[in-house]
């Protein structure tokens, strides 16, 4: 996963800030400006919301439309989107230890089934 930084710098919204919306339900650019206030505008927008939305584990390079498809094929749980996607399972190479940041986004797209 990345590290936090600002990617929205006209409201001063981070990266981090994004993912906790996505983890709360938001999927589109509509509702990241209604959760997180992001504007839009600003270069960081522009650029790299679009690209945030549609991925779900960065240490595994799952998509967000990988996820949705495997639970419409019946993962019903986080650890059977992992056995699917990958997703969720990454591991960090410094510590040797389980990565897991997205396994509440991937709950939450379990819960709203998108
Ligand atoms: S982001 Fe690290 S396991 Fe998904």
């Amino acid at each position: 996963m990345a590290n936090n930084r600002v990617i929205c710098t006209e409201n001063n919204v981070d990266y981090l800030s994004i993912r906790k919306a996505m983890t709360s339900g938001a999927r589109t650019i509509a509702e990241l400006v209604k959760l997180t206030g992001v504007c839009t505008k600003c270069r960081g927008c522009k650029s790299e919301l679009g690209a945030i939305l549609s991925s779900v584990c960065g240490c595994k390079n799952v998509s967000l439309k990988a996820v949705v498809h495997a639970v419409r094929n019946g993962a019903d749980t986080v650890k059977k989107v992992g056995e699917v996607t990958g997703a969720g399972t990454g591991v960090n190479e410094e510590t040797g230890e389980e990565c897991g940041k997205c396994k509440g986004l991937i709950q939450n797209i379990i819960d709203l089934g998108r």
